[in-house]
């Protein structure tokens, strides 16, 4: 094989409780990437569309993530990559994430598939750091192992792959503001209180729970943020009245997808996610903010290969 084309899907990484360590995929948004092998060593960008990015190798998410697996499997060909974004940098669903864990995934597949997801993971965090200032894998992990992830440690990572309730529908809606994700982490506070440290693990164990046992009573229970999401909403124009419509037209649980300015929605079936949607849109289109809303089933599989040769 010489060349691989695949889709790389956007991620919700939090999922309200799990802070930095709780992460989903999706499956109708995302970039595709061609990968190509050359006789030169070393990484070349040759093409990016849809977003304004570096074409650096070593400056370029996709690029520094390349580097590093070519790297440890002391490989005997260099990659050509091209980037076809259809997800926008800093929209809180896992952009730089998706580049970085494309890029491995692909590199991974060209080099006869020598590395499991633990490494290709901690390889595209690699990427990914680049992006963010800080190594967390809450977004590389759900594209390359599919469904729900939970990082478990970021050093020496280990991630968890959590089941995917059958009827998960996520709907998001992506205000078209930009949020740096460096920013969005300067403003949270450096310790947080005993009592609400106590509720924050309570549901992240019951979420993971929940998800084991498809139980969507207990998915919806689970849902909340006391952390995180009282500081980033307020980078978040209509932050609550959003999230109260979602709830209202019967998501299990609604929050801040990554960094923002993303708000994520989880809900059971599609119907009431397709409610979810026009909810939403109804309250944002008058805010004179322009948005998109994307609604996806939620991804057990992860990326996936469109073609290769
Ligand atoms: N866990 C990271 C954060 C994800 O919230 O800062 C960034 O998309």
């Amino acid at each position: 094989m010489n060349e691989i084309k695949i889709f790389s899907p956007a991620t919700v990484a939090n999922v309200s409780c799990g802070f930095d360590v709780l992460g989903f995929c999706l499956d109708t948004i995302g970039d595709t990437m061609v990968v190509r092998k050359t006789k030169e060593k070393g990484v070349k960008i040759t093409k990016i569309e849809g977003a304004k990015l570096p074409f650096e190798a070593k400056n370029n998410v996709a690029g520094v993530a390349a580097l590093a697996i070519l790297k440890a499997a002391d490989a005997d060909f260099g990659v050509e990559i091209e980037i076809y974004k259809n997800i926008k940098p800093g929209s809180g669903i896992g952009s730089s994430s998706a580049s970085a864990s494309g890029a491995v995934f692909a590199i991974n597949e060209l080099l006869g598939k020598p590395f499991d997801n633990q490494k290709l993971t901690y390889f595209g965090m690699k990427g990914e750091a680049v992006a963010s200032g800080a190594e967390h894998a809450d977004n590389v992990a759900p594209g390359i192992f599919g469904g729900f992830t939970l990082v478990k440690e970021v050093s020496p990572l280990k991630v968890v792959q959590l089941p995917t309730p059958p009827e998960l529908y996520a709907t998001i809606i992506h205000p078209q503001i930009e949020i740096k994700t460096s920013e969005a982490r300067a403003i949270l506070p450096k310790e947080v209180e005993l009592q609400q440290a106590i509720k924050q693990w309570a549901n992240v164990g019951s979420l993971v729970s929940a998800l084991y046992d498809s139980d969507y009573d207990l998915i919806a229970d689970s849902l909340n943020d006391f952390i995180v999401e009282p500081h980033r909403s307020q980078l978040i124009p209509h932050f609550d009245n959003v999230k109260k419509a979602m709830l209202e037209a019967g998501a299990l649980g609604a929050g801040i997808s990554g960094s923002g300015p993303s708000i994520f929605s989880l809900c059971k079936g599609k119907e009431i996610a397709e409610k979810v949607a026009s909810t939403i849109k109804k309250v944002y289109q008058n805010t004179g903010i322009e948005f998109e809303i994307y609604l996806s089933k939620v991804n057990a599989e992860g990326i996936k290969i469109i073609n290769k040769k």
